[in-house]
């Protein structure tokens, strides 16, 4: 075992780490465990997960001591070795909204009012003035009228394509689009049909061949605003073209960049202005609007109500707590102020700075300049190593690999918050580059093909 307070000599201790077998292997090998004993057979996932922890190549799971903020205490998993200070990219949090001051007070004042708790799913009474207002409130920001809430993201995404997507319909689908929407097409239809990132000819092809012999059925087209681990984005105005020129619907989850991006704050959309024009929005406000909880929106009132009655997420889990309802309004009107301007142009210069700085230091970052900043490693092993040497220096990022990106596709993920300092992006920007120099980050690849 590697001593995590001795400097890491890559010509000594990357052979060791190699040797020690926490490297190797990846989560797609324990994915489906045989044998009758379900909670035992986990044991060999378990084994391998340790091995990692044991070698300083496990990152997740951490645990962080007070609020999301650039500065921030971060311990080990389930309390292991000692919490460290340290300059914080790991956390979403883009406009740093978690710890303003009238985000505090309007948590305060809705727990004052109506107390910790929705006490019921939406349907059934956890309804609250706050949750009618945001609704409201949402439905204004987009230009689309008919908003359901969910309490996460994730159950928005997922809620949204099982109510609206049956059985014999269709569902087009981004390659790298988030687990949250491939599970639900997955769990809605088996005529999931995947195209090529972004590349809407491959859409169009898809849609022809559906409609060249299925004119009966519903097709959804799904993909993101802002791809939270290739900080791209699809053309918007196309694919909404090619959905009515197929009959087919649009679907875009602007988890990312609603509120942190784009004019007003009103993310991809906006800034391809496409506000009121697409067809079905789905969203998180757990990245730029300091509480858990998402929705979705569209113009059309049945389509409301189908998502209110089918939408399992929706109907059979309690709803938003009154205190998140009002954290995400009050969020909102700062979004929509000029303070939201000026917060996006801080987290905006702060992206930028931090991409030229790895530019410049020979790393490749992954897409446009947005709050997430993937910077490509290539290997698990390399994302692994760069994403420990970097927790020993005190900076802490979310190395990501398969199944959050495809295997072989590893990379670091950074993301901003607008209360970053241009000297702490200075100062982690050559730390980031001497750790992926040091862990042996493969050399930068062209840039894939774009539809
Ligand atoms: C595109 C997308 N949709 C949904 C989610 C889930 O959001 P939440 O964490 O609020 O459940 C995420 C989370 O990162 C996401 O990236």
């Amino acid at each position: 075992m590697l001593n995590e307070y001795l400097p890491f000599d890559p010509a000594e201790d990357l052979p060791l780490l190699c040797a020690s077998g926490a490297l190797d292997g990846n989560v797609a090998q324990f994915a489906q465990p045989r044998g009758p004993d379900l909670l035992r057979r986990s044991a060999p996932l378990d084994a391998w997960c340790a091995l990692r922890a044991r070698h300083g190549v496990w990152p997740y799971a951490r645990v962080l001591e007070g609020p999301p903020e650039p500065l921030a205490t971060v311990g080990g998993e389930a309390g292991a070795g000692e919490a460290v200070r340290g300059i914080n990219f790991a956390s979403q949090d883009y406009l740093s909204l978690a710890a303003h001051p009238a985000i505090a007070d309007a948590a305060l004042r809705a727990l004052g009012e109506a107390g910790p708790h929705s006490a019921g799913s939406a349907v059934l009474l956890g309804n609250t003035r706050y949750s009618l207002e945001l609704e409201q409130a949402l439905g204004e920001l987009l230009g689309l009228g008919q908003v359901v809430l969910f309490p996460t993201g994730w159950a928005a995404a997922f809620g949204a394509l099982t109510a609206l997507v049956h059985s014999a319909d269709y569902v087009v689908i981004d390659q790298l689009a988030h687990a949250s929407l491939r599970q639900g097409a997955q769990a809605a239809t088996r005529n999931v049909l995947v195209h090529r990132h972004l590349d809407c000819d491959h859409v169009r092809e898809l849609l022809a061949g559906i409609r060249s012999r299925d004119s009966a059925n519903a097709i959804l087209v799904v993909t993101e605003g802002l791809f939270s681990m290739d900080a791209d984005s699809p053309d918007l105005p196309l694919l909404q073209h090619l959905c009515r020129e197929y009959k087919a619907t649009l679907l875009v989850d602007v988890a990312h960049d609603l509120g942190a991006m784009g004019p007003g704050g009103l993310g991809v959309i906006g800034a391809q202005r496409m506000q009121g024009r697409v067809d079905i929005v789905v969203g998180a406000f757990s990245k730029s609007f300091a509480a858990n909880g998402g929705f979705v929106a569209c113009a059309e009132r049945p389509a409301r109500r189908q998502l209110q009655m089918y939408a399992g997420p929706h109907m059979f889990s309690n709803a938003l707590s009154p205190v998140q309802a009002a954290v995400v309004l009050e969020s909102l009107r700062i979004v929509t102020s000029g303070e939201g301007d000026g917060l996006r142009a801080d987290l905006m210069r702060n992206a930028v700075e931090l991409r030229a700085l790895l530019g410049e230091a020979g790393l490749r970052c992954l897409g446009e300049a947005s709050p997430i900043v993937p910077v490509w490693m290539g290997t698990e092993a390399a994302a692994r190593v760069a994403g420990m040497l970097l927790a020993r220096d005190a900076v802490f990022v979310n190395p990501v690999e398969y199944p959050g990106v495809p295997l072989g596709a590893a990379r670091l993920r950074l993301q901003l918050m607008a209360n970053h300092t241009p000297a702490q992006v200075r100062r982690a920007a050559p730390l980031v580059a001497a750790a992926a120099a040091r862990a042996g980050a493969s050399r930068p690849q062209p840039e894939r093909r774009r539809g």
